[in-house]
């Protein structure tokens, strides 16, 4: 288990995490298929994998909302702006990495304004909290962890600022659309009408070049998928044995589905001690652990319409990759 050290004015919600993490590997590996969720990819290893897999000549996904933040910050961050101070939301914050080039505009042009990275990895709020330290030494931070709605109540009751939530790097991709109707509509309960939301939908293209970013040469984005069953084994004592799966890819350009697996080339039990449970994969059973849907603009319009957010903006970079989408509560 992670130790449970944090910076002062980080505020955990690691336990509640702990056994909900425990409660969802039970689920997911009871069921037919078998499945992993992958918000809990991100243990420390995880995130710094996820670090190099932005890296990646494949991985365009950073390049490209990077892209988009450099020439369009300006832009991004007035429409931002409105009289009186706001808090700056970024769920799923990771490294900030992008982030950043907005922070750093924001600050350049003295925006009264509070940061609030929500992460359910508390390494990463740890990591992101000393390097804002000292790369923005001026910015008012106010980190939470744990998963995002748990955090959004918590502000709920430390802030009455408007808000502007980012929802960057295509997480909202890792959601099916009946997820993404629901968590926008969950959503709305923590906005109030002027309230903002940026969020990065990564784009229909090429199904080799997508299908490439989750299958990279070097196999990062491997290594990222087996460390999952490395923190379960550390977490809840398990005896996952790596080098008896294979990570697999797949893009499924009618649904815009990009999927990852890990399919076991063995007959094999496993078990995790310390939660009394044991199951048993057949050879080439494969356990489903990340989905990535890729977006249409009219299937953004229409999800836009369906919560009732009204767009205001969309920044796209040069190859029409990625979209950065800012939506207006009514
Ligand atoms: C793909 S990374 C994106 C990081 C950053 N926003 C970016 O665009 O580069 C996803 C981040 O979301 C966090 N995350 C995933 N599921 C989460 C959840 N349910 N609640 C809170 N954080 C979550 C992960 O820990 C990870 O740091």
């Amino acid at each position: 288990m992670k130790p449970k050290t944090a910076l002062p004015n980080v505020t955990t919600l690691e336990e509640a995490d702990t056994n909900q993490f425990a409660q969802d590997i039970i689920q997911g590996l009871s069921g037919n298929p078998k499945t992993l969720s992958s918000k809990y990819f991100y243990d420390g290893t995880g995130s710094r994998l996820f670090q190099q897999i932005m890296d990646l000549p494949e991985y365009y996904l950073t390049r490209t909302e990077t892209e988009i933040f450099t020439r369009q910050q300006e832009a991004i961050t007035k429409a931002f702006c409105a009289p009186g101070s706001f808090d700056l939301v970024d769920l799923g914050s990771g490294d900030a990495a992008k982030t950043k080039i907005l922070l750093r505009a924001l600050v350049n042009q003295a925006v009264d304004f509070t940061y609030v990275p929500i992460d359910i990895s508390l390494d990463a709020v740890q990591e992101l909290q000393l390097s804002l330290a000292d790369e923005l030494p001026g910015l008012k931070v106010a980190p939470l962890t744990g998963d995002y709605f748990e955090a959004l109540q918590q502000l709920q009751t430390q802030s009455t600022n408007r808000k502007v939530l980012l929802f960057l790097g295509s997480n909202i991709g890792n959601f099916s659309y009946p997820e993404i109707r629901n968590f926008l509509k969950n959503l709305r309960q923590y906005f109030v009408a002027g309230d903002q939301l940026l969020i990065g939908f990564d784009l229909k293209k090429d199904p080799r070049v997508i299908r490439s970013a989750y299958d990279d040469q070097a196999g990062i984005t491997a290594e990222f998928n087996f460390n999952l069953l490395r923190r379960i084994n550390q977490t809840f004592n398990g005896n996952f044995n790596l080098n008896h799966f294979k990570h697999f890819a797949e893009y499924n350009p009618v649904s815009g589905e990009m999927k990852s697996f890990l399919v076991s080339t063995h007959n094999q039990e496993v078990t995790l001690h310390d939660l009394d449970f044991n199951f048993k994969l057949s050879a080439w059973e494969a356990i489903h652990t990340e989905s990535s849907f890729k977006f249409s603009e009219s299937q953004i319009k229409e999800l836009a319409q369906e919560a009732n957010l009204q767009t205001e903006y969309v920044y796209t970079d040069s190859q029409e990759y990625f979209a950065d989408v800012l939506f207006r509560v009514s």
